[in-house]
């Protein structure tokens, strides 16, 4: 078999503490872990003077690092990817700050990872670049000479035509996601988003079985729902029973039923409007008025972009308001905390929740829907809500009660719901969902992505 490389900006060397934030070092970490490779990116680190690549070899997984230098680390991530990329794709226009600068820096970094990649690898290896901010890397290996097998898989939505066609340069970095042998989505959604953007924005139609050509270079694009490493999580859950911290957390309920949300701080992830629906749960349906907790974890995130600094601001000011309108001497209604914790903390305190709160805006599949749900007791499982608007909902939409979450009073009325189900009704939900993660788990996920990479012509 040939060797796996896979490329992505954030990568995340095992260290025992805080989970690496976001979805996509959890899963392309557990997609590596059987069969191993490389995992190539950026360290993390900004350096003054360019770098040698880092080498880490744990276990059967080889980590090569590359540091940013600090004007790449303000136009190419806080700009032209978070600035950028990130509102775009998660349809919010209004944070999109465009600039030619940041454009060229996307640029710039992209080819210096190429560049930094080319002695690393072998003539047969299979190469898999992950997210947004790696539009651009198939374009400069090309131009570097190499030709592996390109793969590419997108973790975020595809944007709508519409949408894509306000940036400025969108003609010229759809050609670059075009040389790539093969493109992944999260949904369906996403896949005719992008046949609409290839077919408007370059003139090209797509076949049936996704395969076109821009310019001779046949490509494919497909859908692969990312899963999670089911029986990895489930034994996390389990094992967390007996630390000291779920004690701790448990003890302090009361036996209060507990709502609870794991984001990152990113307006994308709705935080806010989860907190106002949460109070109009309170406010509509008063029994629930001291007999439940909300605890929603958020580390921080790009702390150095505008728009983060203001949903941290906004969502202490609404916790205060909540808890100061409805706090009794011996209950807070919402507890906030700002910060990260390691996985096995993170897995207990999902399989402590009866209600896993997770109501994204847009999200492309949002892995914590899905860690929830197994991480939950067979016998006494609880009730994921769940946004209609999260890549997720495509899959687990028969056992969790939907929302949308731009709906405040039917995000309560799903609450209210999810509260009060019988259990017979919630482990019937369950078994439907577990039987979906078990089907489409993470092993599954990189065997399709991986196997389709290798049979596709190149
Ligand atoms: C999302 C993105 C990932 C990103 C993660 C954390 O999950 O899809 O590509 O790594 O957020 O964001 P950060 O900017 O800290 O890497």
């Amino acid at each position: 078999m040939s060797r796996l490389v896979v490329v992505s900006n954030r990568i995340a060397v095992p260290t025992g503490r805080q989970t690496p934030p976001g979805g996509l070092a959890v899963a392309v970490l557990a997609a590596l872990k059987e069969y191993g490779g490389i995992w190539y990116g950026w360290s993390g680190e900004v350096s003054q003077l360019d770098t040698d690549t880092k080498i880490v070899n744990k276990g059967n997984i080889t980590y090569a690092m590359v540091d940013l230098l600090p004007e790449d680390h303000d136009d190419y991530y806080n700009g032209f990817c978070n600035s950028v990329l990130w509102p775009l794709c998660h349809y919010r226009p209004q944070f999109m700050e465009f600039s030619r600068k940041e454009w060229e820096a996307y640029n710039r970094v992209n080819e210096m990872f190429a560049r930094k990649l080319v002695p690393l690898l072998q003539p047969d290896d299979l190469i898999w670049a992950h997210d947004y901010h790696l539009f651009s890397l198939a374009h400069h290996l090309r131009l570097m000479g190499v030709t592996n097998r390109l793969g590419f898989f997108l973790h975020i939505p595809f944007p709508a035509w519409g949408l894509w066609r306000s940036l400025p340069c969108y003609e010229e970095l759809l050609t670059f996601v075009c040389e790539y042998d093969l493109v992944g989505f999260q949904t369906n959604d996403d896949l005719i988003a992008f046949y609409n953007c290839v077919k408007y924005g370059l003139g090209v139609d797509v076949g049936n079985d996704g395969a076109f050509k821009v310019g001779k270079h046949p490509m494919r694009a497909q859908v692969f729902p990312i899963g999670i490493d089911v029986q990895a999580t489930t034994s996390a859950a389990r094992k967390s029973r007996r630390s000291s911290t779920r004690k701790r957390l448990i003890g302090s309920l009361r036996r209060r039923k507990l709502i609870v949300g794991i984001d990152r701080l990113d307006y994308s992830k709705g935080l806010l409007s989860r907190f106002l629906a949460y109070e109009r749960l309170l406010e509509l349906y008063p029994h629930h008025r001291r007999n439940c907790v909300f605890l929603q974890v958020a580390p921080e995130s790009r702390k150095d972009v505008e728009a983060y600094d203001e949903i941290r601001r906004e969502l202490e000011e609404a916790a205060g308001h909540i808890n100061g309108r409805f706090a009794d001497f011996d209950w807070a209604p919402i507890r906030y905390l700002n910060r990260g914790f390691n996985r096995g903390i993170l897995m207990g305190i999902l399989r402590a929740a009866q209600v896993g709160l997770v109501t994204p805006l847009r999200d492309g599949m949002n892995l914590v829907a899905k860690e929830y749900v197994a991480c939950q007791d067979p016998r006494n499982p609880g009730v994921l809500v769940l946004s209609s608007l999260a890549g997720a909902s495509r899959e687990l939409s028969d056992g969790a009660v939907m929302v949308n979450p731009f709906d405040l009073d039917g995000v309560a009325e799903g609450l209210e719901v999810a509260l009060q189900m019988p259990l017979d009704e919630r482990i019937h939900r369950w078994r439907i969902m577990m039987k979906v993660l078990r089907h489409n788990d993470i092993r599954s996920w990189r065997i399709s992505f991986v196997t389709t990479l290798q049979q596709w012509p190149t």
